[in-house]
């Protein structure tokens, strides 16, 4: 990866979430986990986007490693007494309606970024979760994420040379979602509670993670120089020149969003819609011999 552990790691000065007092929030967090891995399955349809045999392999094993995610997630909820519930509009929005519309948008934007962000929040639960159990099957875990956004960094790397005008566009479309996580840290700022030893840190969590994705981009060599030497008139024509061909779609997408998250609304039903309902889901138990201290901290 072309950044650091300790680079992605956020100071939570010692604090940390209590499995009984924070039940409300961890289950939240769990959740949103449980819906990003489940979207697992639209690497499917990179897979056969591939374009060489390399990504194609390495596609083929992520979507697996993906759907092993999936169960990490109903073992952790299993433990710690948490219900698998809808994620929240926003999330399931980001990660399944602003799908990238090419491959160069999925390496850069989902994978290096995307998951990048993903795996700031992993590390984050690593070292913040007073669960063991739980922590230890996410720190399992990391190690393969971490490859997933290495792939992201280097396919982008390969497609965007010799392309200035691809690198401008997914600067562009970079910026936008670094907006939208400044308009997260701003709206979390005026909630979360002062006193609480971890929810405090959030907005300053969300800060570092823009800056992560700027170092990013810098060393992937998607941008040239430090953000803040951008001015506002340059950073808005690249927000226009990226969007330029999408503002079509882009503006139906927003119009129908709302009709589009009704339940009567007609689409094709995917995984990501269902899964709660899955019997694998609905019924999932942890595997006979399971050790004690593993199980529900409240029970
Ligand atoms: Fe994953
Ligand atoms: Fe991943």
């Amino acid at each position: 990866m072309l950044l650091t552990r300790e680079e992605m790691t956020f100071d939570f000065e010692g604090g940390k979430l209590d499995p009984v007092r924070d039940k409300a929030f961890i289950e939240w967090s769990m959740n949103q986990f449980l819906y990003g891995e489940m979207t697992g399955i639209q690497v499917g349809h990179w897979l056969y986007d591939a374009p060489d045999l390399g990504a194609a392999k390495f596609l083929a094993r992520q979507s697996l490693e993906e759907m092993q995610h999936v169960d990490n997630f109903l073992r952790i909820m299993i433990m710690m007494g948490l219900k698998p519930q809808k994620a929240h509009w926003a999330v399931r929005f980001l990660s399944t309606g602003m799908m990238g519309g090419s491959w160069a948008e999925h390496v850069a934007l989902e994978m290096a970024q995307g998951e990048g962000f993903v795996l700031m929040a992993f590390y984050a639960t690593i070292d913040t979760l007073d669960h063991k159990p739980s922590t230890d099957i996410l720190r399992r875990a990391v190690k393969q994420e971490e490859r997933h956004v290495e792939f992201g960094e280097t396919e982008t790397r390969k497609v965007i040379a010799g392309r200035a005008w691809l690198r401008r566009r997914l600067l562009g479309l970079s910026l936008v979602s670094m907006w939208g996580v400044r308009r997260l840290a701003a709206f979390m700022g005026k909630r979360m509670p002062k006193d609480h030893p971890v929810l405090r840190h959030l907005p300053a969590f969300l800060a570092l993670s823009n800056r992560c994705a700027e170092t990013r981009l810098r060393r992937i060599g998607v941008l040239d120089r430090p953000l803040a030497e951008l001015g506002t008139m340059r950073r808005a024509a690249l927000v226009a020149e990226a969007y330029g061909g999408k503002a079509l779609g882009g503006l139906l997408s927003l119009v129908t969003l709302p009709l589009r998250l009704l339940p009567f609304w007609p689409k094709k039903k995917r995984l990501t819609d269902v899964y709660l309902d899955d019997p694998h889901v609905s019924g999932f138990e942890l595997p006979a011999g399971e050790p004690a201290e593993a199980r529900d901290p409240a029970a």
